[in-house]
């Protein structure tokens, strides 16, 4: 098994085999979760700290859960958002833990490059948990791995992402994931929504449902991201809904057996019809939520075991 780097900050710098190796070990990672005994010693003795400088409930909890099950010391701080400065603030706050030897910091910021610069500072494995409207590795990683085990293989699939793709740092990992392994995706949603740039990003645009989902094998919705909208992008939440919100008419577009998926936290009626997320015929969207505990995981697993071959070599230096 081989992966060669000191840090997650995002899918950008993985290559196909990475992406498999994790997701091959995530596999494993899925199977013990399902066990009586849900238990690792892959992190024993090593330290892993969250900081959080955004809310979070699922990815925290994902995170603290994949280090306790590989038997980690697991600690997360309480970041308010008030307490956000930017520059040298972050830094200090870095540095201060840095001091403390943790082997794995999990970080979620606001401001999209701030926990790459902050891998910068200090010397232990860092895992970003999600950076503004930049990457959100782990995400794209567990939707790939759902996507992996509902439809046997993770190329050549036709993959619709919709709704606020500007917003999304959900969209920006995904794009580039799915792009690497060869599928071919398409964006949907509203011009307003579309991030500038588009062009480079070797997808397929389109501003109707109808046709953009048309023998798509997968469905993956996106929140509407208003904390991080200054003026009105949408006419409303309503006319919302009925242009872009997947309901079953919307979806009979897609092949007989498309899956839906959504990263939550997901608006019942603006995005996504509540019955249909529900769905267990359609919605994989709880198995997403159970795969992130096992790719985060793998992922700690792999970084920890560089540090732990770095750590042996500068032994024998
Ligand atoms: C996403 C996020 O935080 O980027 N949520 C998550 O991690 N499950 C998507 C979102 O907030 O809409």
């Amino acid at each position: 098994m081989s992966f060669a780097h000191s840090h997650l900050l995002g899918i950008d710098p993985l290559s196909p085999g990475d992406i498999t190796t994790i997701l091959d070990l995530a596999d494993q990672y899925a199977d013990l979760n399902r066990r009586d005994i849900k238990h690792s010693d892959a992190l024993a003795g090593l330290t892993q700290i969250n900081m959080f400088f955004e809310n979070s409930t699922r990815t925290q909890a994902s995170f603290e859960l994949a280090g306790q099950r590989l038997g980690a010391d697991v600690m997360s701080m309480a970041m308010q958002a008030s307490s956000i400065k930017k520059g040298e603030t972050l830094i200090d706050t870095a540095l201060t833990l840095n001091a403390m030897h943790p082997d794995l910091l999990v970080v979620r910021h606001p401001h999209s490059g701030a926990v790459d610069l902050l891998a910068q500072k200090v010397n232990c494995a860092v895992l970003n948990a999600g950076d503004g409207r930049h990457e959100h590795p782990t995400q794209a990683l567990l939707d790939a791995l759902t996507i992996r085990q509902a439809k046997g293989r993770l190329h050549r699939l036709s993959i619709a992402i919709c709704g606020d793709i500007a917003h999304s740092r959900v969209a920006r990992s995904n794009i580039q994931l799915l792009g690497k392994m060869e599928n071919r995706v398409r964006l949907i949603g509203p011009p307003t929504l579309m991030p500038s740039g588009i062009d480079a990003f070797g997808v397929e645009v389109f501003d109707d449902m109808t046709e953009g989902l048309h023998d798509v094998d997968v469905v993956m919705m996106l929140r509407l991201q208003r904390e991080r909208m200054d003026g009105g992008f949408i006419p409303s939440e309503r006319e919302y809904y009925h242009r872009y919100g997947l309901d079953t008419e919307k979806l009979s577009h897609a092949k007989p057996d498309a899956i839906v998926m959504h990263p939550g936290p997901m608006n019942r009626g603006v995005e996504i019809d509540g019955e249909l997320a529900d769905d267990i015929n359609r919605s994989v969207i709880q198995k997403q939520v159970e795969m992130g505990v096992a790719v985060r995981m793998a992922a700690m697993d792999l970084l920890a075991r560089n540090l732990r071959t770095k750590a042996a070599r500068e032994v024998i230096v």
